[in-house]
Parts: C-alpha cells; sequence; structure tokens
C-alpha cells in the first residue's frame, strides 16, 4: 500500500493546489449552440448512440456540485466556459450567460476554491464553425472578441487562465483521425494551419489577459502523449521522435515548428495519461511511416495503458524552463475504483519525486471530479472521483475520491 505503511511523509510545499479538472460540455448539459451538439446528432459519431444533452445536468446543479469539491477538501478547479453559449451569434453576447458563469465562480471563491478558467475546450459555436472554425483565416479574429469579453466581465473571479486546451489534440482528432467534428481523415493541411491558428490564439489571448490583468498567471494545457521507440534500433527511435514531434509541437513561423510547452505564459500546464510504442513500418506513409501499439501493461476503458512512472520523467523534461508547472489534468479510465486509488498514489508520489528533482510542481488537477461526457466514447469511460447515476443525476463520492481528499487535506502522502 502507498498509504498508511509506516513510512515518512511526502509533503508537498504549503499552498501547493489540490485540485480536479473538467469541461463544459461534458458535464453541463443542454450545450446547443456549439459544433459537438451537431456533431453528436449524426448517427455513429459516439458510442451507443451516447448525447450530452444532459451530461451530468451540472449548469443546473453546479452548487451541489461545488459542495462535493469542498467535500473532498480542494483549494483549486478547472472549468472551461462555454463560448457559444457566451456568443451564440458573432458579436452577440448574452448577459445571461455571462451572469450564470459569475455564479458558478463566485460560488468557487466562497467556497475557497481558486478557479482556473479554459477558454477553448474542444467546442465552439455553430457560427464560427460554419465560417471555417479554426482552419479558417478569420479564426483569430473570430475568437478574440470572445476572450475580450470573458476578461473584462469574470476576470476579477479568475484566480489563473488557461487559453486553449490541448492543440495538439484538438487538431488531430479533428482533421487526422476524424473522430472530432469537423471529422475530416489525414487532412494535415488543414491540422497545420489548425494548431499555427490556435498559437496565434494562445499569444493574442495571453497578451490581452495581461494587459487588462497583469497579477492573473496565464498558460494552456499541452496535452503529452508519450511515445516510446518499440525497441532500441535507429529506426524505431526515430519513429518515436516524429511521433513525439506531431504532438508536442506547433508552427511559429511558415515551416518553422516550436514545443507547445514554449509559448509565452506564466506557467506550463501539461496533461498526461498515456504512452504508445512506436516502430518503424515502411507500409505507413500516410501516417510518418510510424506504427503505434499499447506498451503491456493493464489497459483503460480508452484503449490506453496508464502508467504512472511516466510522469515524473514528464515533468522533469519541463525542468529546464524554470517555470511554474501545473498538472492540468491526468488520470485513470476504469471502473475499477480500487485501481484508481492505486494509481493515484502512485502518480503522485512520482510528481513528488520530480520536485524533488528540482521541478517547480506547483499543482495537480486531476481529471476528473465526476463520470461525465467522454466525447467520442460517450459515458464508456469512468475517470471520475464521483460517480453519477446516469437515470436519477445522483451523485456518490468514490473510495479515491476520499483518498484523494485525505491527500489534500494532510497535503501529502502518508508513506
Ligand atoms: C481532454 C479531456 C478528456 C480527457 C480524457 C483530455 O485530452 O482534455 O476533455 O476527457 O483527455 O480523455
Amino acid at each position: 500500500m502507498w498509504q498508511g505503511s509506516g513510512g515518512a511523509p511526502r509533503r508537498f510545499p504549503k499552498g501547493f493546489l489540490w485540485g480536479t479538472s473538467s469541461s463544459a460540455y461534458q458535464v453541463e448539459g443542454d450545450n446547443r449552440n456549439c459544433d459537438w451538439w451537431e456533431w453528436e446528432q449524426q448517427p455513429g459519431r459516439i458510442a451507443n448512440g451516447d448525447r450530452a444533452a444532459v451530461a451530468c445536468d451540472h449548469y443546473r446543479r453546479y452548487r451541489e456540485d461545488i459542495a462535493l469539491l469542498r467535500e473532498l477538501n480542494q483549494n483549486a478547479h478547472r472549468l472551461s466556459i462555454e463560448w457559444s453559449r457566451i456568443e451564440p451569434s458573432e458579436g452577440v453576447f448574452d448577459a445571461r450567460q455571462i451572469r450564470h458563469y459569475r455564479d458558478v465562480l463566485r460560488e468557487l471563491r466562497e467556497q475557497s476554491i481558486l478557479p482556473m478558467v479554459t477558454l477553448h475546450h474542444f467546442t465552439s459555436p455553430l457560427w464560427f464553425v460554419r465560417k471555417g472554425g479554426w482552419a479558417s483565416r478569420d479564426a483569430v479574429r473570430g475568437f478574440m472578441p470572445f476572450v475580450h469579453r470573458a476578461i473584462d466581465e469574470l476576470g476579477d473571479l479568475v484566480g489563473m487562465w488557461c487559453t486553449i486546451n490541448e492543440p495538439s489534440i484538438y487538431a488531430a482528432n479533428g482533421w487526422i483521425t476524424g473522430e472530432f467534428p469537423p471529422g475530416h481523415r489525414g487532412d494535415l493541411v488543414s491540422q497545420y494551419r489548425v494548431t499555427a491558428n490556435m498559437r496565434r490564439a494562445h499569444e493574442a489571448a495571453y497578451a490581452a489577459i495581461k494587459h487588462r490583468r497583469p497579477d492573473t498567471p496565464v498558460g494552456l494545457s499541452h496535452h503529452k502523449f508519450l511515445f516510446l521507440p518499440a525497441s532500441s534500433k535507429r529506426r524505431d527511435m526515430v519513429a518515436a521522435r516524429a511521433a513525439q514531434t506531431v504532438t508536442d509541437r506547433w508552427p511559429v513561423a511558415p515551416g518553422r515548428l516550436r514545443r507547445i510547452v514554449e509559448a509565452p505564459s506564466d506557467f506550463i500546464g501539461i496533461a498526461h495519461y498515456w504512452a504508445q510504442l512506436c516502430a518503424f513500418d515502411p507500409r505507413r506513409p500516410n501516417v510518418q511511416f510510424v506504427r503505434r501499439f499499447n506498451p503491456p501493461g493493464p489497459v483503460t476503458e480508452m484503449g490506453f495503458v496508464s502508467d504512472p512512472s511516466w510522469m515524473r520523467g514528464v515533468l522533469n523534461e519541463l525542468r529546464r524552463y524554470r517555470k511554474p508547472v501545473y498538472i492540468t489534468e491526468n488520470g485513470l479510465a476504469t471502473d475499477d475504483d480500487s485501481w484508481r486509488e492505486r494509481y493515484l498514489g502512485e502518480v503522485l508520489g512520482q510528481v513528488h519525486g520530480a520536485m524533488e528533482d528540482g521541478v517547480d510542481v506547483r499543482g495537480y488537477f486531476h481529471w476528473t471530479n465526476m463520470d461525465n461526457f467522454e466525447w467520442a466514447r460517450g459515458y464508456t469511460c469512468h475517470f471520475g472521483l464521483i460517480s453519477v447515476d446516469r437515470k436519477t443525476q445522483e451523485r456518490t463520492i468514490k473510495p479515491s475520491g476520499r483518498a484523494y481528499a485525505r491527500i489534500a487535506t494532510a497535503n501529502g502522502l502518508m508513506s
């Protein structure tokens, strides 16, 4: 057992943030004005034909949900605000929706939970996607009025901003695998445009926030999907490096790529769950000649392997940037809650180890507080510390949630 076995407690620094992470579309319900709503109406897009029509009904039950975060002794929470609610038509802002998010943020503040607010977490308004969405030349121009409005109307309540969630995953899922809207496959040109636009959008949002609220930390969340060589053969090492480059970098000038974690920011936000092995395969020209497959180990509901020991290396790679690091997402898709509890203790041990190595980790946001709508996989994946009855919406804290609460209360691991 990782906890209570009598070893020395591993303490985290005072003020360390213990939180969970979520996104609007995955929990709110009735989010009709964005691309995902339209997408999920199309047969075959979502596992079992699941819909986010109700999701966790969090839009109406946010008080109850925030009370549960309090019960878990959280001092931070990462959430996203839904652009398509706030700006349902281009240039038209909905004061009622802004009030709603003010209420949510105020409730978090009243419970002493610091909100980290994400501006774009995978969903975009229909009016924006009709004009070409993130692949369009006008993408940044379309996004920024919402950003300005969010800063003006919500900025006083926001503890930290996360501009964009996982640009490389968003672009790959929407334009390469087709798992997300707009469902393109193998469209490398658009994938490049999307990440280029998201890079510009991040920089513009960063500058806008710093101008109005210089003291509020701003970053973005980069998804660190690890690609490891399948063998020590040179060609497999090159294959792994190629796959890693595609997820880790975005264009900063025509033909020039740079690491996403090097973007202008006050902190580095890192999401890490999985790794795959990479082997060179001459029969796969469309995917950079790389065959990707799972390493040995138990497979999660997402179909990937999650090994807690990868976290320390992922964090150590960031040490050279000498910036505060927040783990914006990490978790396990399983309905075996004892596995989640074990994983949580082990992964936090790795985080602690990385801090001993000199990485300035300031907080950990577990994905996620409640079992929710896992995009194309619908309700088949259980990442939550709290279960949600799909019929009654009743919430129940799982033992892993209680374990996480004990860690947050102790500000450390007990062994
Ligand atoms: C996304 C979340 C998602 C999680 C688990 C992350 O890439 O930001 O929205 O639920 O992974 O798949």
